[in-house]
Order: C-alpha cells, then structure tokens, then sequence
C-alpha cells in the first residue's frame, strides 16, 4: 500500500498536492471538485482588504464629523467586513476532511491581526498571508520592506494559535536572511512564490494596463532552486508554488526539501482533474522506483549542511558550464 501522507506546518496532508489560492478555491462547489479530485489540502481565494464594503452611512465625505467614520466605519467592517469569508472557512470545515487553509491580503497592519483571530475561531486550520509590498521609492531601503513582512508575521503570530504561512515574491535581495528572520518571529510555512499581475503598456492609447497569464512550465525552476537552497537553513515547512503543470514538477519539488506544493494556473488550464491524474502518475513512478512511503524522498536533493559553499560552488560551475555548451 502505497503511503503519500506528508506533514507541511503542523498538518497531516493525505498527500503533498494542495490547490492554491484562486478562484478555484473560492466556493463550495469548486472545492467540492478539487476534493473529489484528491486534493491534500486548499488554500481558499484570498480575502482582500480592499472588498471590504464601506457601509454609505459612514461616507466620510458626506458625514459632518468625519471621526465618527473613523470610529464607527472602522469598527463596524472590522467586525462584520469578513462574515462571508468566515462563513465559507465554517462550511468548507464541516463538508471536507482535509486541512482548510484561509488566505488574507491586507493593505494596512492593524487588519492582518484582527482577521486571523476571526478566521481562527470560524476553524480554518491555518492562514497563509499574501504579503504584497513594492518598493517603488528610492527613499525605501530592502530593510525596511523587510521589517513590514517581519512585523506583521510576529503580529498574526501573536493573534492565533494555529500555524501561519507566508506567501512571498522573488523579490528580496537575500531570500535565505529573510526568511531566517521569519522564523525567529514565528513563521511556520513559507509559500515560494507568488506570482502577481504585470504592469504592461498599451502603445495605441499611451497608457499603462494590467497583463496577467497563467504560468509556464519553466517558471517552477526558480522556486525550486530556492527550496533547494533553503531546505537545511529553515526549520518550518517550505511550499512550492509557481509553474507545476504535472507530477515531475511535484516530484522535484519534494526531492528539494519541499513539504508540499500548490497548483493553481494548471487547474485552470486542464480542470480539477489533473489532480487525480499527477496522484496516480506520482503513485506510478513510486512503483517504478521502490518507494512505499512518498515523505521518504523530502529533501534528499536538497543543498548540503554546508550550504553556502556547495550552493555558491554548483550555482557557479554550472551557469558556466551551460552557457558555455551555448556559446
Ligand atoms: C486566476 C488566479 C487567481 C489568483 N488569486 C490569488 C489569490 O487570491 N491569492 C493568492 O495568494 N494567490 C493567488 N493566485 C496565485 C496562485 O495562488 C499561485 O501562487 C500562482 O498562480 C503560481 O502558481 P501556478 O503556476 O500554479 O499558477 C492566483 C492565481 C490565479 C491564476
């Protein structure tokens, strides 16, 4: 009997394939077919700061004393802003047994503590923050971005007792460092990467606008260079995200110390059935192979204990050997 269990944070996943955040994850009825599917885990659709309706009593503009908004507005959504959210962690908890993950994206600190608390208590098992920070001034320094990551983990971290994930961008000078600090304020999962829109401009009517494309295929390498990297430095759970469209890619990412993976631009692409069908090819090759027990494989290619060494050594010699095979 082939055994694909696989701990990521605290969780006990049937199997390492989690559904990334998506709209896929967004309603009962597609969770329902992820799950009929296999799924080991979801993280549901993100809850962003931003949907939160403004009840049109408290329009600031229109009110004569604005502070009243600012006290009434603020705590009326705080408490009541994320109801329907909560709502789908409760149901979404009652019908599946399998590890319900919620996903928030807030624009300002005090939100991110708040939310956690109340998706603690509606039951998700775990909360993954979408962190989304730009440095577009030359007057923001890489360590001051960093401390907004850092405060609001020790923050959340503060607020609930279930595991916290961090979903991050490629973009931070030195990823192991940063993620270092992550776990000293608590982290227990970090999601690598994220993948945004793109700022894009149309020549015809001199105008920025927003381009977004499912992922391909050669994006996982990134990812999985860094959970190679990563994978002996860290202690919490590593989870790849970005550019897996079949079982090889999941494979790989667990070789590199992956404790799991998530998928998301491929469920769209080939509907919740690509689910089963990575499982049973990820069942095939454990056959081929002799393996009984998927988590016997976690990090067996991962950097070794002198990981800066060998990681600068390999990263080095390789890119010099390839592009010399190039030139
Ligand atoms: C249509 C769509 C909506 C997404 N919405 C969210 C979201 O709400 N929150 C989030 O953290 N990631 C979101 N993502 C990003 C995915 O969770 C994932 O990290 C990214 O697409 C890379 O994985 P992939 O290559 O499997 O698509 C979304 C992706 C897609 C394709």
């Amino acid at each position: 009997m082939l055994d694909l269990s696989y701990k990521y944070m605290n969780l006990q996943l049937k199997n390492p394939v989690i559904a990334a955040s998506s709209g896929q994850t967004k309603t009962l009825d597609n969770l329902q077919k992820l799950y009929d599917n296999g799924v080991g885990a979801v993280v549901l659709k993100s809850f962003f700061e931003e949907s939160l309706p403004k009840s049109p009593k408290m329009n600031p503009e229109e009110n004569y004393h604005p502070e009243i908004y600012e006290y009434f507005g603020y705590e009326h959504d705080k408490y009541f802003g994320l109801k329907d959210y909560c709502e789908l962690v409760s149901k979404a908890k009652a019908k599946f047994d399998i590890p319900i993950i919620a996903s928030i994206n807030c624009t300002s600190a005090d939100w991110w503590f708040n939310f956690a608390e109340q998706l603690e208590a509606s039951g998700a098992d775990a909360i993954e923050l979408n962190v989304f920070n730009y440095a577009s001034s030359k007057n923001f320094a890489s360590p001051n971005i960093e401390k907004i990551y850092l405060d609001i983990v020790k923050g959340v971290k503060n607020s609930v007792k279930i595991p916290v994930s961090i979903k991050l961008g490629q973009n931070f000078s030195s990823i192991p460092h940063f993620v270092s600090g992550l776990e000293q304020n608590g982290i227990n999962g970090i999601v690598l990467f994220n993948r945004f829109t793109d700022l894009d401009i149309d020549i015809e009517t001199f105008k920025f606008k927003t381009s977004f494309e499912f992922s391909e295929k050669h994006e996982f390498f990134v990812p999985l260079r860094w959970i190679a990297i990563l994978a002996r430095q860290v202690k919490c759970g590593l989870c790849a995200s970005t550019g897996v469209k079949g079982y090889e890619e999941v494979i790989k990412f667990l070789l590199a110390g992956a404790s799991a993976v998530q998928l998301a631009s491929v469920i769209y692409q080939k509907s919740p059935t690509v689910i089963g069908e990575i499982l049973n090819n990820i069942e095939e090759w454990m056959k081929r192979h002799n393996i009984d027990k998927l988590e016997s494989i976690k990090g067996k290619l991962s950097f070794s204990p002198d990981a800066e060494g060998v990681a600068n050594y390999y990263m080095r010699s390789q890119f010099m050997e390839k592009i010399a095979e190039v030139e």
